[in-house]
């Protein structure tokens, strides 16, 4: 049994328990379709998984002069998939019909923090742009190290002209936020299968105005304290990070409790962000089947949290916290999402992950000759997904293209249109990136 909450400071850190986390299953509701390859892929030299937007302050996508970017992670496509991870590096794309994004090319040049960059997010205010970034390893390290910290590049400018978008530098990029080791494990601490401090996501709350950088972290769990009924679950202590900017300086953060901690339940809770809608907060997370504690059974998944505040008493969104999974026979097709309000829905974007395994598990894929592990790569962005959104429930209605994201001003065809479009994705694709 875990408690519901546990006094941290003068405020209960909500939980996400083993008994909630025990009713995730695949249901009609989470289950989202079958992903196929897009027909074409506009940089076929680039392989691209976790993505974000650029975004206003209240977390409107930016449009600049009709143009919209989107900031993925990025590796050779010619690098083993398992080993994107190690060389990372930021790249931006632009569109002006959210479907066809065109490859600006690496964000940063020169001296950026880490050894690689990992997820983060983009604050466009008032003409000045944060890239905010996970800073992993260190800049110029001889073996790559997993010190996580939390990073920005401002600085940079966006320019237009008639065919095109261009993000240029010289960025000043500067460390945000390290570990404190109290409320966030520091590297040295941690005892489990992965350790996290990255993903900084910046938001502004609506209800107040006050700014906050949401991020991934672990809570420190004392050993011997019996914190969870089995010692082995300790190791389980993903949580959701914040800290908030008493200025609204998107460069100036303070740490503060956890917004939600999913101790003795899951390692990674991983690129949290929230999306409000109706006075509602609700609290999103990506996460892995390998990363829930032993005795639990949750699928890749996007999973989410609502509260009526953003420091409210979270409870699971469907009961179970699970939103979004793929199919039971490809559980790997997709990863990394990020929802986002369009008009009355929810849309969630994320990247076509690992596809046609035919039962492989993810360690099996691993063995498989080098060009075996490429092919069953994606590296692009996958079908949005189009989600109902109702009080504590959602459920999922259909797909969009690869990598769609519409504009607000955008109506969505009716779902029974939207139905026949995917059955059109199903026969071949299309979509690009
Ligand atoms: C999710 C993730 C992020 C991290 C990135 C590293 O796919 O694990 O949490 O920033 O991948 O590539």
């Amino acid at each position: 049994m875990t408690p519901e909450h546990v006094e941290n400071g003068d405020r209960a850190t909500p939980r996400w328990t083993r008994e909630q986390a025990a009713r995730i299953e695949r249901t009609d509701g989470t289950v989202a379709p079958i992903i196929y390859p897009p027909r074409e892929d506009s940089v076929p030299e680039i392989n691209g998984w976790d993505t974000w937007f650029l975004r206003n302050r209240d977390g409107s996508v930016a449009t600049i002069d009709g143009w919209r970017v989107i900031f993925s992670l990025t590796a050779p496509a010619d690098l083993l998939p398992g080993k994107r991870h190690d060389v990372a590096e930021i790249r931006y794309f632009y569109s002006t019909d959210g479907e066809r994004w065109h490859d600006g090319g690496p964000v940063f040049e020169g001296e950026v923090r880490g050894s690689r960059q990992w997820a983060g997010s983009a604050l466009l205010d008032d003409g000045d742009l944060y890239v905010f970034y996970t800073a992993s390893g260190r800049a110029g390290e001889a073996d790559l190290t997993y010190e996580q910290r939390l990073a920005v590049g401002s600085g940079g400018t966006v320019e237009t002209d008639g065919s095109g978008l261009r993000i240029d530098g010289p960025f000043e990029h500067e460390v945000l936020l390290e570990p404190d080791g109290e409320r966030y494990e520091r590297e040295e601490q941690y005892r489990g299968m992965i350790y996290t401090f990255r993903d900084p996501w910046f938001f502004e709350d609506p209800a107040d105005g006050e700014t906050y950088l949401l991020f991934e972290a672990n809570t420190p769990i004392p050993e011997g304290e019996g914190v969870c009924e089995d010692p082995v679950w300790e190791e389980f202590n993903g949580s959701v990070g914040i800290a908030r900017s008493p200025t609204g300086d998107p460069t100036d953060w303070h740490l503060e409790d956890p917004l939600l901690e999913g101790i003795c339940v899951n390692q990674e809770l991983e690129r949290p962000h929230v999306v409000v809608r109706d006075g509602r907060y609700y609290l999103f997370v990506s996460s892995h089947d390998h990363t829930f504690a032993p005795g639990l059974d949750g699928p890749d998944g996007l999973y989410g949290f609502v509260a009526d505040s953003l420091k409210g008493k979270y409870r699971p969104i469907n009961g179970s916290g699970l939103v979004l999974t793929n199919p039971e026979n490809a559980p790997y097709q997709a990863y990394s999402w990020v929802a986002f309000p369009h008009r009355e829905e929810l849309l969630v974007s994320g990247f076509f992950n690992y596809y046609d395994l035919g039962g492989l598990t993810l360690d099996d894929v691993a063995t498989l000759p080098p060009d075996e592990q490429s092919k069953k790569f994606g590296g692009t962005l996958a079908p949005t997904v189009r989600v109902a959104l109702k009080g504590d429930r959602t459920r999922i209605t259909g797909t969009l293209s690869h990598g769609r994201i519409p504009l607000e001003s955008e109506e969505l065809p009716a779902l029974s249109e939207e139905r026949l479009v995917h059955r059109e994705e199903i026969r071949g694709g299309y979509g690009r990136y």
